[in-house]
Formats: structure tokens, sequence, C-alpha cells
């Protein structure tokens, strides 16, 4: 069967006014489905870069990209978005949460990137996620009435809404205490034994430790880690 993702020989160049700025030299890296991983390195190293191309955020200067055996090569930007929308949730630091919402409404804008299901389920399958992840009691709070650690459980619930098998977290701790650390790690512990792929890309030795494997870039190329 097919790896989840296969990526060969990618590279990402951004032309800038000083010079190129090689991101990423050379990455082959394959994935397998419910695999629980973290990339590591440091500042500038690369880490974000790697895991927007791996979530279809942006493309490779050069090199090959697989989604369950399918190039993403000639995908049309429309057809990116979809595979996006079905396949993949994404985390981040800072969370980005609409501020002017409320936590319901938050955790359903995803659902307009995977318009196919009907809004009675949606907001049904939404109310169950809050729950999920401990906010039911918040759910008429907006994200400045929050606690960190609460909106990046919001953004979690959020990134579940369309049920995607890739879940990408980009530093999801990096604006936590050590006990909402503790309990992102662990939502996202429990989704990787449901079956889903988890990557993560952290600065926290501990918690890297505490994934199923673990690669580190540094200047753009993987260091060590199996590929
Ligand atoms: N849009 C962009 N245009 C130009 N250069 C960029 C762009 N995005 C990233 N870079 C450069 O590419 C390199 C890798 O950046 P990236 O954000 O992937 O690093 P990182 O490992 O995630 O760092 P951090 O730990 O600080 O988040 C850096 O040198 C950065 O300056
Ligand atoms: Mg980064």
């Amino acid at each position: 069967m097919d790896p989840l993702i296969a990526i060969d020989n990618i590279s990402k160049v951004y032309a800038m006014r000083g010079g190129d700025v090689h991101a990423l030299r050379q990455v082959s890296l394959t994935i397998e489905e419910a695999e629980f991983m973290s990339i590591v390195g440091k500042s500038g190293s690369g880490k974000s870069t790697l895991l927007y191309l791996l979530g279809l955020l942006t493309s490779p200067t050069s090199g090959e990209y697989r989604i369950r055996g399918r190039q993403a090569h000639g995908l049309s930007d429309f057809e990116r978005s979809q595979v996006r929308g079905k396949e993949i949730g994404f985390i981040f630091q800072s969370f980005h949460l609409v501020p002017q919402i409320k936590v319901l409404e938050n955790v359903l804008l995803s659902a307009r990137y995977a318009p196919e299901t009907s809004s009675t389920d949606t907001r049904k399958r939404a109310l169950e996620l809050v729950d999920r992840v401990g906010l039911s009691h918040r759910i008429d709070h907006r994200p400045t009435e929050l606690s960190n650690g609460e909106m990046q459980r919001v953004a979690i619930a959020r990134a579940l809404l369309t049920d995607p098998s890739l879940i990408l977290a980009d530093e999801p701790t990096g604006n936590l205490d050590e006990e909402n650390g503790d309990e992102v790690y662990n939502l996202l512990k429990s989704l990787n034994e449901e079956g889903k792929t988890i990557i993560i890309v952290t600065h926290d030795a501990q918690l890297a430790a505490r994934t199923d494997r673990c690669i580190r870039l540094k200047d753009g190329e993987v260091v060590n880690g199996s590929t």
C-alpha cells in the first residue's frame, strides 16, 4: 500500500534580494498512516517550511510529493485545497482563532473547507468536539475570554471537525505552561491511538521524546532520524 505521504528530494528556495534562502535541501521522507512523529531543529532550520509543505500549504521548488500515491504536482489550487480540507488539520503555536466570534463558531470555521457535510450534522459534531476537548462550559466565550490552554484546545477541536487523517501541529505547546502542554500532548496522543497521523514541530525535547519517531533538521537538511 502507498504510504500516507512520500516526499522525495524536496528543496525549497526563497529568492530574496540578498540572495537565495535554502529553506529545505533535498529532503526525502516517508510518512506512514498512523505515525506519531516530531520534527526538531534550531530556529530557522526549516521545520515550519517542511510542515507547511507536508500540509500542501506551500509547493516545493523542486522534488516530488505524493499523498496516498497521488502526485501533488499538477493539482490545481482547488484540488489542493480539497485534499487539504479532507485529509489535513492544522494547529499553530498562536492558535489562529478568530477573536470576534465564539468558541463554537471558531470550531465551525473549518467546515467551510468541507462543504459537503450538512450543517446540522456539522454543528452536532462541533459540539461533540468541544466536549471532547473539555470546553462545553466555555461554548459562549470568545477567544479573548479564554486561557491559552483553552484556546489551543478550541484550535484542536477546529482541526478535527473535518475528521482529517493527518494533523500537523507547529509548536502546539510553545505558548503553554507545562500542565496545558501536557493536556495538548495527551489529546494528540489519544488521536494517534485512534489511527490519526500526527506530526508535531517542537522545540521541546521532552515532547519530542514522547513521540514514536523524531527527525532533526539542520540548515534545511535532515540530519538524523529515519527517513
Ligand atoms: N516566506 C519566506 N520568504 C523568505 N524566506 C523564508 C520564508 N519563510 C521562511 N524563510 C526562511 O527559511 C528558513 C527556514 O524557515 P522556517 O520558518 O521553516 O524555520 P523554523 O525551523 O520553523 O524556525 P522557528 O523555529 O524559528 O520557527 C529561514 O531562514 C527563514 O528565514
Ligand atoms: Mg517555525
